[in-house]
Parts: structure tokens; sequence; C-alpha cells
């Protein structure tokens, strides 16, 4: 089935009393166990709810296996606990996602693990290997620079090295690109983003093979984030039109950012669709379509990115992405304020950067926003 396709009919479970098309919903956290082979526990990732939804998302990434996680961070974090051991040695990528970074400068150390972060290139990934290097973790387009990394050649150096390859597919989408299919052992997303893509529902997914999936379930059991079934038929919901909306949201994408780049008023646009971003080429090998977010830099003269944010009308400035509605935030401010200014700048986040995440608004109004608010 195409990915269309799947997404209106993979994993759906079946209704037999009244043959109804949606998923019944299964609330029940007591599940009879005789003559079972798998006991059903929402603890233990096995209820109705959150299969049908894992099958969904298996059939999109091209998956053996996967789980169903209460946020984003809860897939990354067992993940990493899962595939890693005291005296191993981690690579990370400059510009991941801020609580991804933050996990590491905070938790590896008292766990017992070494790790670097490296600029997003191979060249640099390989430049930081030692001898007791276990993982590395990727993502591509990274946030909130849109940084392009070649995942296949990543994920070709590190099977060769024996190194397990992880990487956070939220910003890609399923719908854009399949890391799978290019060789990267374990898939981690923010389910909050596009999958649940209406801002109302947390939550996270790990994909693999059965063999990497295991650990992550035996340790994910002891940990605890699993999804409640109201929430899992909500984002089932939800993923019925993910192909439909991130389509519609990389075509707004595509037409603001080559708005942008022509606008006096804008100093430099981050987009992987665009010609002459320097990951363009790497960008249109691996994804479909370039993905709908973004980052720009205003004019100077504008004073201060809040009095820009200030006058929009239809673009909401808040945290989060991925939503059917167009949201925008300025880094320094959020998801980068951790940072000294100086860090900021040595990574390219100038105080005039905002990162902007396009719905499926109608193009025209979110340029009209646009322009009312840099006049
Ligand atoms: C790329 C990326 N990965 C992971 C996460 C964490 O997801 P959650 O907030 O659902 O835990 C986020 C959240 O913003 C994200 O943007």
């Amino acid at each position: 089935m195409k990915k269309e396709t799947q997404c209106v009919q993979a994993g759906t479970l079946k209704d037999n009393q009244y043959q109804g098309l949606n998923s019944p919903l299964y609330t029940s956290t007591a599940y009879g166990y005789m003559d079972k082979e798998e006991v059903c526990y929402p603890r233990y990732f096995t209820t109705p709810n959150q299969g049908a939804v894992v099958k969904k998302i298996c059939a999109l990434e091209g998956a053996e296996d996967g789980l169903l996680f209460s946020s984003g961070m809860a897939a990354v974090s067992t993940t990493i606990l899962a595939h890693t051991r005291p005296g191993d040695h981690v690579i990370l990528l400059d510009d991941l996602y801020g609580g991804t970074h933050s996990m590491a400068t905070a938790d590896f150390e008292r766990l017992g693990l070494e790790y670097d972060f490296v600029a997003t290139s191979l060249e640099a990934i390989m430049a930081a290997q030692k001898p007791n290097t276990t993982m590395v973790i990727i993502e591509s387009p990274t946030n909130p620079l849109m940084n392009i990394l070649d995942i296949k050649a990543t994920a070709d150096w590190a099977r060769e090295n024996k190194i397990t390859s992880l990487m956070d597919n939220t910003f890609g989408t399923s719908i854009n690109q399949t890391p799978l299919a290019l060789g990267i052992d374990i898939v981690v997303h923010s389910g909050t983003k596009y999958m649940g893509g209406h801002s109302d529902v947390c939550c996270g997914f790990a994909l693999a093979s059965k063999k990497k999936m295991q650990p992550i379930l035996d340790l994910a059991r002891h940990l605890g984030g699993s999804l409640d079934s109201f929430a899992a038929y909500l984002l089932e919901r939800s993923l019925k039109t993910l192909a439909i909306r991130v389509e519609r949201q990389c075509q707004n994408a595509q037409a603001l950012a080559e708005f942008l780049e022509a606008h006096p008023k804008i100093v430099k646009v981050n987009y992987p669709g665009l010609p002459n971003f320097p990951g363009h080429d790497i960008a249109k090998k691996q994804m479909k379509l370039f993905g709908a977010m973004m980052s720009f830099e205003l004019d100077e003269s504008i004073g201060d990115v809040d009095v820009f944010l200030r006058k929009l009308k239809v673009i909401h400035p808040a945290v989060s992405l991925g939503g059917v509605e167009s949201s925008i935030c300025s880094p320094k401010d959020t998801s980068h304020k951790p940072m000294t200014a100086e860090e900021r700048a040595r990574v390219g986040i100038s105080d005039f950067l905002l990162r902007l995440s396009i719905g499926i608004e109608h193009i025209d109004d979110l340029k009209e926003d646009i322009e009312q608010a840099l006049t």
C-alpha cells in the first residue's frame, strides 16, 4: 500500500460486533489472561489501541516492530538507556533537539557514558569516533537551522563500525523520509508534532527490527512511559490525515520560503527546499518533500523580534510544532534560552532568528500575515 492508504487503513482494529469503520476504543486496564499468549496491560505496551497505532506507524516507517510512548522524550531516553552500557561513548549532533541535548549533558556522566557533540556532518562524526563508541544520535533536518545530514552515508559508516545509529525523524516525518530503509538502526519520533498534528496529544515512538526493539520494550516496561488508550485512539484518528496534512504543509512551506527569500526585510532563510540552501542536494536525494519547518532572520531594523511577533494575527507565537496551525518562536527565548549569547552565536543562532512551523492554512493568508507584521 502507498503511504496515503497506510495512513487511513493500516492497523485498524476490526469491529466484529457492529462492523464500524473505526477501531473500537478499549478503555480497560484489566484483561483476562487465561488461554492468552500475551497479557493485555497498558504498561506492558500491549493494549489493542496501542497496538493499532504501532501497526500503522510501522507500516509508514517500514519498521518490523515499534513502541508507542507517552512522549517523544520517553521514546528517546528509553531507547538510549536500553542500547548503551557504562563505559560506552556516544556521538551526538550539536544541534539535536534540546531535550536530547540536555539528557546527554545532565545525565550521561552519572550513567557512566562518555559523549561528544559534533557539527552536522559525517566528517565531524567520523572524527569523533573512539574505540568505545557504540552509538551515534542524529537528526535531519535539524532544529532550528535545518542542517541536513546524509542519512545513508551515516548509517553505512555506523554499520561498518558496529555502532548503533539512532535517528530522530520528527522534523522529516514518516511521509518525507524513511531512515530505516536507508540503513538506520532505530528511529524515534516526537509524535506530539506531525503525527498528532493538532497540538492536543503528547506521545512518541521508537521503531526498529524486532531484535533491536526487544531491549527497548524490556526497559520500557520498567520505566513505564506508555500511552493511555484514549490518547492512542485520538492519535490513530489524526494519523489518517498525516500524508495529506504533511503534503499541504510542505507545499505551503516551499511557497513561503521563496516569498521570504525575496523579501527585503529578511536577511536569510534556512529551508532545505531552496536550491541555494547548503543541504539542498542531499535533502533532494533523501526526502520526498522538504518538510514544513524553516527558520529565517529578520533585518535588524525591526528592532526586536517581539515587535514582529506581536503583530502577527494568523501565525501563533508558541512552542512546539507540526500542528495544522502555523506557529512561530524565537529560539533565543525558547528552545535555546539555556545557551549563552556567545554559544548561540557560535552555532549560528542570531537574536533575529525565528523558527516557523507551517500549517495547512491558505498560503495567501500566511504571506499577508507576515507582510503586514513586517510593515
Ligand atoms: C525533534 C524533537 N525530538 C523530540 C522531541 C521531544 O518530544 P516530546 O516533547 O513529545 O517529549 C521534540 C519536542 O519538541 C522535538 O522537537
